[in-house]
């Protein structure tokens, strides 16, 4: 792809923040502010879009509320990745039908990767009438203009052309509390994975320019987020669209020269492209946590095979084995899929296997979803779901078994950790994460919050740490 295409020009993203000072002039002229609700469905990119989307709103003049009766703008930020993902989505949407009712006025839009689908886009336009804007994620960065249509048209307005994807910068952004943060450092998806609806709804990979991701992250640290994760469906092949050509393990070189007390994390990571120079360059970091998401799917190598994955079991144990040697304390965890098309029972627990072996930290474990569209969808699926169900339920006994045991070599250790959550269960009222990611509920003030503390483990459980401020 040609870099002039896809990084939008500053006229071309000047004009959305026309569009959003053009909103706002119309919503001062009802005379008061007017609240959007921004619903988020799926993965931490999708998190990362509605910080955005909630930014283009706030320039509009909105506040935020979270109660959809009296919300004057809705944005649902969908997710695609399961069936389950949609039927929720759905579930919600037929809801706003009464909301809408009560507030004709009220605006709803469906966004996302969900959107995106050509079959979704033409159900709601049949089915969903009352939804009036519906665009993808291609197309994020004209929601202002979007909207514009939306108010002066006062027509439905569909923005779901397959493009292969532009890089916005500049887009105004309402972050989330002021500890952790989200950077996208690349959009879209190459890898065709024969299960995954990514690359059909997201686009082609495109990395962000390495000094603007650079000058986020410093603003960041200045500004005293202490969590700063960078995101991207395989951040490992980050920077191969680049002139000159930089990989994922050069950014986070630059990265790790920025000063401030703060740590890095990444997702997701492919196998494929992860390489011995990224393991050393988190090992030999200041900033980089020790901790890699880096999801396997398969632990059968004709699977593997099948779902598109170009790396085999030896070949992912050659990796974790390296980078557990230069990095003894990091933490690993995995995606896995159970009941891919034409699994036997026997790869499935090969699967099991790999996970015994390998001892994760914790996985995210999914049964197979077939997404209109991919190859898999179309292969032969014989094994019913309820036997699928058995397989997924020994593996995920197996991981549970291994997460408890790991756990429990944490008690009796200090571990600085930074607390930044409140729960309500009033033995353990703060919580926080450990370097490598680990969950810990706390016994501590609360003026602790937002800031790192060494904490003692006292107890510990398969999801979860337990501990005091030292
Ligand atoms: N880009 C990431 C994954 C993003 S999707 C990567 O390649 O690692 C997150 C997880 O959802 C995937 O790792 C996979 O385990 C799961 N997943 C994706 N498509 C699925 C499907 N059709 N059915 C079930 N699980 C799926
Ligand atoms: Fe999907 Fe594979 Fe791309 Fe991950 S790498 S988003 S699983 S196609
Ligand atoms: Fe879902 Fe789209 Fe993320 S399909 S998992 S929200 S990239």
């Amino acid at each position: 792809m040609d870099r002039k295409q896809v990084i939008l020009s500053p006229e071309e993203t000047g004009r959305q923040r026309e569009y959003e000072q053009k909103i706002r002039a119309l919503h001062q002229g009802r005379g008061r502010t007017p609240l959007a609700l921004v619903d988020t469905f799926g993965c931490q990119q999708n998190v990362a879009d509605s910080q955005h989307i909630m930014g283009m709103l706030r320039a509009m003049g909105c506040e935020f509320t979270r109660d959809a009766d009296r919300a004057d703008i809705i944005v649902l930020n969908t997710c695609a990745i399961r069936d389950h993902a949609e039927k929720r989505v759905f579930g919600n949407l037929g809801a706003l039908t009464h909301t809408k009712k009560k507030n004709p006025d009220q605006i709803i839009c469906l966004c996302g990767c969900m959107a995106q689908r050509p079959e979704i886009a033409e159900k709601v336009r049949t089915s969903y009438r009352h939804v009036d804007l519906v665009f993808g994620p291609q197309a994020m960065w004209k929601f202002p203009e979007l909207l514009y249509r939306v108010y002066t048209r006062r027509g439905r307005v569909f923005s779901v052309e397959d493009e292969s994807g532009t890089i916005a910068e500049g887009m105004p952004i309402v972050r989330e509390g002021h500890t952790r943060a989200w950077v996208s450092i690349m959009y879209g998806c190459n890898n065709f994975c024969s299960y995954c609806i990514v690359p059909y709804v997201r686009g082609r990979e495109r990395s962000r320019d390495m000094d603007k991701i650079v000058a986020e992250v410093r603003e960041l640290a200045d500004q005293g987020f202490k969590e700063i994760t960078l995101l991207g469906q395989n951040v490992n092949s980050y920077g191969k669209d680049l002139e000159p050509r930089h990989d994922f393990a050069d950014l986070l070189r630059e990265l790790d020269k920025l000063d401030g007390d703060f740590l890095l994390r990444f997702m997701s990571s492919q196998p494929k492209d992860a390489s011995f120079k990224l393991f050393d360059t988190m090992a030999q970091s200041r900033h980089v946590a020790h901790q890699l998401h880096l999801p396997v799917q398969s632990g059968c190598d004709r699977v593997l095979r099948a779902m598109n994955r170009p790396y085999d079991r030896a070949r992912y144990l050659e990796l974790i084995n390296y980078a557990r040697k230069v990095m003894p304390d990091l933490v690993l965890t995995s995606d896995i899929i159970i009941g891919f098309p034409g699994e036997t029972e026997a790869e499935a627990m090969e699967t099991v296997g790999l996970v015994r072996q390998v001892e994760f930290d914790a996985l995210f474990t999914f049964i197979f979803s077939p997404r209109p569209g991919t190859p898999a969808a179309k292969m032969d699926d014989p094994v019913p779901r309820a036997e699928k169900q058995k397989w997924f339920d020994t593996l995920c006994a197996t991981q549970n078994d291994i997460s408890a045991r790991l756990h429990a070599r944490y008690v009796g250790k200090t571990l600085r950790c930074l607390v930044d959550g409140e729960t309500d269960d009033a033995r353990w009222p703060l919580s926080g994460r450990t370097a490598g990611g680990r969950l810990v509920h706390l016994v501590g003030d609360k003026s602790a919050l937002g800031q790192y503390r060494d904490i003692k483990i006292t107890d510990s459980n398969t999801w979860a740490l337990f501990g005091e401020m030292v």
